[in-house]
């Protein structure tokens, strides 16, 4: 079982290229299968949920050629399936995102029900929604999604709660439709921007992504395109929020400041200095970190992928915060592992109260779910001593090369596989 070894109390120092957007990523590989013409897609991120998500195309018969390690060609002209069930696919959220495109292109779909992170119940009954008012029919059923349409109309749809999901899956299942849909109460995330943009490219008229009214006129057919993925906010804030909590200075490298907005205010409250520039944002923790008051919510307000990270280094901040998740339900499942590091945090409810702490010390630490493994790390290297991470799995579906990025900004991180490794890492920084 591969964990992670981590040496805490450097300081992280230097610039992080940061990677494609995970999240848009998933979406637009899903709509890529929706013409039959080729599609060349760049700034593809290299993580585990990606990779997945391109093995359920070629298990359908799509041609997925990896052109270089951020460059894949898709080619769908040969799909022979529209039934999607792996173990694999049974793991990524995203798994449903082949219902939408698989409706919307060829009027019936079959996939395996989403996993994903255990952060909440995560329902699905607007995606359901959107497609029903679209003209298909939608049965769970022996842990598929089983759906078909005879036509596919398009339909004024409104969405009961902001879902990123339910959003880019009506869209997906609109662009090819007769008519028009209106969806109203839209999530506005980037990622549902690029996908629109994505799909446009392709030839679909999507007009308000990025607005909470999104108007998806119908087309008969898409074709090929090529397109570069935008970079993924949540990498990003990831390290913005490891430079604060390790008191370091970091410029995070190939991002679109605008998506950062609510991470940067943030920092900036708590006592970080901020330079943006066009494509990069350069965080600088000199001065001692204080305490703020932060609520989860769609975009553009503060994310709850970011929620973790924030809670980990309001924990090292001066005085006493509030760090409110108002979407999932589950989220702070990691706070128990952090109080093992010296953390004084309550939960009650949705709401964490934390009293800011001096000093984190390192601990045997298992990490419960993606973005909170992610805020683990960033704690162990603000922690003094070693800390071990366990189940570094939920990490890799959506960081590349984590460990290898934040060793070039100095930290002491390692992958490890086994005791005498872990003796290793201990012997080499002494
Ligand atoms: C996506 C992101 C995830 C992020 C989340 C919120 C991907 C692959 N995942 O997840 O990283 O944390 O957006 O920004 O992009 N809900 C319903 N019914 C539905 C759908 C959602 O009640 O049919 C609720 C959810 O339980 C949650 C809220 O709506 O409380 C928002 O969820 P949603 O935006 O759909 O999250 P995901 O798309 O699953």
């Amino acid at each position: 079982m591969e964990q992670y070894a981590i040496k805490g109390g450097n300081p992280l120092v230097g610039e992080v290229e940061i990677s494609g957007a995970k999240n848009a990523a998933l979406p637009i590989l899903a709509a890529a299968i929706m013409t039959d013409d080729p599609v060349l897609i760049e700034n593809m991120p290299d993580v585990r949920d990606t990779n997945v998500l391109l093995q359920a195309l070629e298990s359908i018969g799509a041609v997925v050629d990896r052109i270089d390690r951020h460059t894949v060609r898709i080619n769908a002209s040969m799909i022979h399936d529209h039934v999607v069930d792996n173990d694999y696919i049974k793991k990524i959220r995203a798994s449903y995102y082949l219902v939408g495109a698989l409706l919307g292109k060829y009027r019936k779909a079959e996939v395996a029900l989403p996993g994903g992170c255990h952060i909440g119940a995560r329902p699905i009954d607007q995606h359901i929604k959107g497609w029903e008012a679209l003209g298909a029919t939608v049965e769970i059923a022996h842990g598929m999604i089983v759906t078909e349409a005879k036509e596919l109309k398009g339909r004024r749809i409104y969405l009961d709660v902001v879902s990123v999901g339910a959003t880019i899956n009506i869209i997906l299942a609109a662009v090819l439709a007769d008519g028009q849909t209106i969806i109203e109460n839209a999530a506005k995330e980037p990622h549902v921007v690029d996908l629109a943009n994505f799909l446009n490219c392709m030839g679909a008229n999507i007009k308000g992504a990025g607005t909470d009214v999104i108007r998806i006129k119908g087309v008969t057919k898409l074709h090929s395109t090529e397109y570069a993925i935008i970079p993924d906010q949540i990498e990003a804030g990831t390290f913005m929020f490891a430079a604060a909590v390790t008191k370091g200075d970091v410029t995070v490298k190939n991002v679109i400041p605008k998506h950062l907005e609510s991470i940067s205010t943030k920092l900036l409250e708590i006592g970080c200095e901020i330079e943006e520039s066009d494509d990069a944002v350069r965080v600088v923790a000199a001065k001692p970190l204080t305490h703020t008051h932060v609520k989860t919510l769609p975009y553009p307000g503060f994310p709850t992928d970011m929620q973790p990270q924030m809670t980990v280094t309001l924990g090292l901040s001066k005085g006493t915060s509030i760090v409110t998740e108002s979407i999932f339900e589950n989220r702070f499942r990691y706070v128990g592992e952090l109080v093992r590091m010296g953390a004084s945090i309550k939960v009650e409810g949705n709401t964490a109260i934390i009293d800011g702490v001096s000093r984190y010390t390192g601990a045997s630490i298992s990490v419960p779910d993606l973005r909170a493994g992610a805020a683990l790390v960033i704690a162990a290297l603000a922690a003094e001593g070693i800390s071990v991470l366990d189940e570094i799995q939920y990490i890799e579906r959506g960081y590349e090369d984590f460990e290898l990025k934040l060793q070039s900004l100095g930290a002491q991180i390692e992958r490890i596989e086994s005791e005498r490794e872990l003796q290793k890492f201990k012997l080499k920084i002494g």
